[in-house]
């Protein structure tokens, strides 16, 4: 193993690296003209919506896997270069890569091959499940703890799991996230304010306003877009009620997966889930009460984990770290080079 450690979880909005001590966590998102790159990460987000048609802004992950292997690459060595500031690496180094579990063997090499194309020196790749990088990030000892259940909901995929003595034991993912709550947004704003929104304010209501239980505030927040009557731009006050009941529907969605998924779990692990709760991860679990919502609909305990966007990457850094969880991680069976 090489000094040079790197974790990678490449989500559908947002990459998370780390390296040593420092946590990257920008959006997965890159700004290209025909000729040269733009902008990277939150930059390329901050242009999102508002550059000229010759500018072209997108996500290479859509749904939890690589869809645009050419632009990742690029963006993989950008945040690489990044994170390792000045002081750029000249040795090789190692990377550890969470991967999705509920994918095509193709899909999931996608990850492999995006470290070995990206023009960095790699001595070792190794990968870790998905869940089991949430489960030790969430400060679970997955190595020793039974029936263990986590449930990551991000912007595309909602990955559900159970886990025992460091392997897992069941696993569904399923395409719904935060990026369908905020779809869902952009059309109650219409409907109620004739307001035409972008992805990016809805995203911005969604975390200022939204709340998952019973309880509302009745706070609210300006929403900026273009009247749908005059075609002109304006702006109005958007009310926590109006977007957290457009959110109601995905949400009890997402519930009712989680609950079929709890159906179906082998009976023996049912006793010791009910008693350790259901673990929660991933940025859409930052909605507000969100606990309660899924306590009321499931009667187990909920625990939300604490910055459940970066529970995998911290997973990854503990695992990295600690040589007790080393056979946590990998080598991919298909690997590329030695
Ligand atoms: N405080 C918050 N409240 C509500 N939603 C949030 C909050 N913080 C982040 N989100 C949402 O979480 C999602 C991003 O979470 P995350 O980084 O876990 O997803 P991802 O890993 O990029 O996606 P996926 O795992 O589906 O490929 C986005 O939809 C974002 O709007
Ligand atoms: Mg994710």
């Amino acid at each position: 193993m090489s000094q040079n450690k790197y974790g990678l979880d490449i989500g559908s909005s947002n990459f998370k690296m780390c390296f040593r001590d420092q946590v990257l966590n920008e959006k997965n998102m890159i700004a290209v003209t025909r000729k040269e790159v733009v902008g990277i990460g939150d930059d390329a987000y901050d242009m999102y919506e508002k550059v000229p048609e010759n500018i072209d802004v997108s996500f290479p992950v859509k749904g939890g896997v690589i869809a645009d292997i050419y632009n990742m690459q690029i963006l993989l060595s950008k945040f690489w270069q990044k994170i390792n500031g000045t002081k750029r690496s000249m040795g090789v180094s190692d990377f550890f890569i969470a991967v999705p579990r509920n994918v095509t063997d193709v899909e999931k090499r996608a990850f492999y091959e995006l470290v070995v194309r990206s023009g960095i020196k790699v001595r070792n790749i190794l990968e870790v499940d998905k869940p089991v990088a949430d489960a030790v990030g969430a400060g679970i000892d997955v190595q020793n703890a039974k029936g263990i259940m986590i449930v990551d909901i991000g912007a595309e995929t909602c990955e559900m799991s159970v886990l025992s003595l460091g392997g897992i034991v069941e696993s569904k993912s399923v395409k719904i996230g935060g990026n369908r709550l905020d779809e869902d947004i952009i059309y109650a704003v219409r409907n109620e304010y004739n307001l035409v929104i972008g992805n990016k304010t809805a995203e911005r209501l969604k975390i200022g306003l939204a709340c998952a239980g019973s309880n509302f505030n009745s706070i609210s927040m300006t929403g900026f877009g273009r009247n749908v009557l005059t075609g002109l731009p304006t702006s109005c006050q958007i009310s926590d009620e109006v977007i957290n009941s457009s959110i109601k529907e995905p949400l009890s969605t997402i519930v009712e997966e989680v609950r079929i998924f709890l159906e179906n779990t082998p009976p023996e692990f049912a006793v010791d889930i009910i008693k350790n709760g259901i673990f929660m991860t991933g940025g859409t679990s930052g909605i507000r009460n969100i606990d309660e919502l899924f306590r009321k609909n499931l009667n187990v305990s909920i625990k939300v984990v604490n910055t459940p966007q970066e529970s995998i990457i911290r997973g990854l850094m503990r695992i990295m770290a600690d040589s007790r969880m080393s056979s946590l991680a990998y080598v991919p069976d298909d690997r590329l080079f030695e």
